[in-house]
Order: structure tokens, then C-alpha cells, then sequence
């Protein structure tokens, strides 16, 4: 989707893309400084059509990127099941999942009456199939459900958010949320809860086991790369706002879909070296260092390791095992 394409379905009309651009500093400040304050852009139709220009379009390419990691069969799933995007904003995720080919029926659940109304403008603007918006429907059992929470649970808290998970009860869930240290307690929160469900965890830990990241002071979270469309780069260039690299925390769960997870994923890059890539990697429940030496590797491999970000799934085999870190040969990434 353009921004051009947007700018007819907002309910606020910019005067000029400085205008737009000012509105989403504001924002921006809000969700980084001054968070105390991070409901007062919900009240105000500038700052809720700003969030929707800019952090709308850029947030909608994160799903595709996300779905990546995820077993094919389990997103095929999930295409079937209904939808509910919950802390749905202006419903940057029912705009994705229905372009990605999600066939069930759509709920947003948003507690600002203004995210809503804006949330309404848009799906009328570019789908004919009816939306359900908090307060026009109750929760029934009668057809599986998938939960997404995208970047809400983390405005919410876990105790909200696992009091709706308590409603709802899903068959499936999933969490695009920013990737700050901050989020991660709250993560392990719902984690647990969802755990003490009969949840099956699909990403990003290999299993149930507890998170060697508990109770430390380091957290664990992942990095996507999204190309965006060229209008709202050169927004996003005026605004001095990187929205092409960016950190999230994602995790992924489900009761009935059984998967074999991969036993490593790669939770931290460190500066590569003149003579190795260095990689913290979470093993079966443990952080390692591993090490990739530069001299095993053809020109395109090194090209392809040097690119991979943090959430990738690896196989490896341990070529020596020192004090303090693995060296490793990568057998697979994805
Ligand atoms: C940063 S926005 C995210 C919007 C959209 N999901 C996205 O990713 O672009 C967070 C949204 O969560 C909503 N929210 C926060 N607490 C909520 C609650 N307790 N119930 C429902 N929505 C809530 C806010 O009103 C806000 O619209």
C-alpha cells in the first residue's frame, strides 16, 4: 500500500508533508521519551492519522518478513482460522493478514474510539467483507481463532493482555512487538501463562524450557530488514527515521499445531572481525558464543553470513569447543 493510496482514508486532512512530519515527530516522541504519555496521540485525529501514514505503512511489510520464520504449514493454518488484531490501531494487521490471503472473519479489538473510527474508514476504503470492531460482537468458541498483537501488548501490560488471551482463548497467537529490554520482561510474562495453557511455543525458543534470559540483564529479540515503498522512504528520510532495520520481539504459540522447532537460533550479532563472524546463540535452553571463521568460507557464503540478522534458525556442527566460545561450520540458516 502507498501513502497516496492512504491519504484519501484518513480523518485528518494535511496541509503539507511538513505538517505530516511534525505530527509524526510527535508521535515518535511519545513512544520513545515520553512514554508516561503514550495515550495522548489516541485522542487526537492529527496524531492518529500521522501514526496511521507513517507507522501503519511501515509496520504492515513487518508481517510478510515475520512469516518467514514460521513453519509453512502453521501460517496456512492460520489463514483459515478468524482473525483478531488486537490493540489493533487503526488495523495495520487486518490490512495485512486480508493482502496476505487470511480468509476468516476479521475482529479489531482497540480501546480508543478514534483508532477506531479510523480503523472503519480504512477497511471500508479498501475491502467489502464486514469488520468487527470492540463492542459490536462476544466471543464465541464456534470457529478457531488467531490473536495477533502488534506492538499493543507492550502499551497494554501482560496482565491485560493475558486477561484478553483468558476471553478470547485462541487456538493460536502471535506477538509483533517492539524489541526493547523493557518489553522482554512483560514477554515472559504472557510466555508463562501461555505455557501453563497447553501452549506449544513456535518461535523463537526451541522448546518449553525456561528462558536462559530470565531474570538477567540482557534480553532477547530480533532484527528484520523490510524494503519499503519509495513515498514513505523519503518520509521517513525527512522525519530522520530509520523504518527499514528494524529491532522487534516476536513470538509465536499455538495448541494444536505440533512442529519440530529448530534446536539454535541466533539471538545477538557482534562486529564481525578481520577473521570471524561472532554470534550469541541460543542452544536448547542455553546462550553460547559461537564463532565462524572467515577462512572456511567462499566469498558468497561469507556475503550470506554477514547479512544474516538476529531471529535466524541455524544448524551448525562444532568444530572445536574453546573456553568461552564454540567455533562452528554452519550447515543451514533460514
Ligand atoms: C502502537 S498502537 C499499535 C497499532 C497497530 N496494532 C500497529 O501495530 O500498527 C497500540 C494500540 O494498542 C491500543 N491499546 C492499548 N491498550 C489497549 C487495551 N487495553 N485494549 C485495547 N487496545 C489497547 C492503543 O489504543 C493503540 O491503538
Amino acid at each position: 500500500m502507498k501513502l497516496s493510496e492512504l491519504l484519501p482514508h484518513l480523518i485528518y486532512d494535511f496541509k503539507s508533508e511538513a505538517d505530516l512530519i511534525r505530527a509524526i515527530d510527535e508521535i515518535s516522541l511519545k513512544f520513545t521519551k515520553e512514554r508516561e504519555k503514550i495515550g495522548d496521540y489516541l485522542k487526537d485525529p492529527r496524531l492518529v492519522a500521522a501514526y496511521t501514514a507513517f507507522y501503519l505503512l511501515t509496520n504492515i511489510p513487518k508481517l510478510e518478513e515475520v512469516l518467514k520464520w514460521m513453519p509453512n504449514e502453521w501460517v496456512d493454518e492460520l489463514k483459515e482460522c478468524d482473525f483478531v488484531d488486537l490493540g489493533a490501531g487503526p488495523g495495520t494487521f487486518s490490512l495485512a493478514w486480508k493482502n496476505l490471503g487470511g480468509k476468516g472473519t476479521y475482529y479489531q479489538v482497540e480501546k480508543s474510539a478514534m483508532m477506531r473510527e479510523q480503523g472503519l474508514k480504512l477497511w471500508k476504503g479498501f475491502h467489502s467483507t464486514e469488520l468487527f470492531q470492540s463492542g459490536n460482537y462476544t466471543w464465541n468458541n464456534e470457529r478457531p481463532k488467531v490473536v495477533l498483537f502488534g506492538h499493543s501488548a507492550n502499551e497494554m501490560g501482560s496482565r491485560v493482555a493475558i486477561d484478553y488471551l483468558e476471553k478470547i482463548r485462541p487456538e493460536h497467537v502471535l506477538f509483533i512487538e517492539p524489541g526493547t529490554k523493557s518489553f522482554f520482561s512483560e514477554m515472559l510474562t504472557i510466555r508463562e501463562y501461555l505455557l501453563g495453557q497447553k501452549y506449544e511455543v513456535l518461535f523463537p525458543c526451541p522448546n518449553e524450557g525456561k528462558c536462559p534470559l530470565s531474570g538477567k540483564d540482557d534480553w532477547c529479540h530480533q532484527f528484520i530488514y523490510v524494503e519499503q515503498d519509495s513515498e514513505i522512504e523519503r518520509i521517513s528520510q525527512m522525519a530522520r527515521k530509520d523504518r527499514r532495520l528494524l529491532p522487534l520481539t516476536v513470538h509465536a504459540y499455538s495448541r494444536s499445531y505440533k512442529g519440530q522447532n529448530p534446536q539454535e537460533r541466533l539471538v545477538r550479532v557482534f562486529p564481525e572481525t578481520k577473521f570471524s563472524f561472532e554470534w550469541e546463540v541460543c542452544h536448547q535452553n542455553q546462550i553460547e558464543r559461537y564463532q565462524i571463521m572467515k577462512r572456511d568460507l567462499s566469498k558468497s557464503e561469507a556475503k550470506e553470513i554477514g547479512a544474516v540478522l538476529a531471529g535466524a534458525a541455524l544448524e551448525t556442527e562444532l568444530l572445536k569447543s574453546l573456553e568461552s566460545y564454540k567455533r562452528v561450520k554452519i550447515l543451514k540458516l533460514k
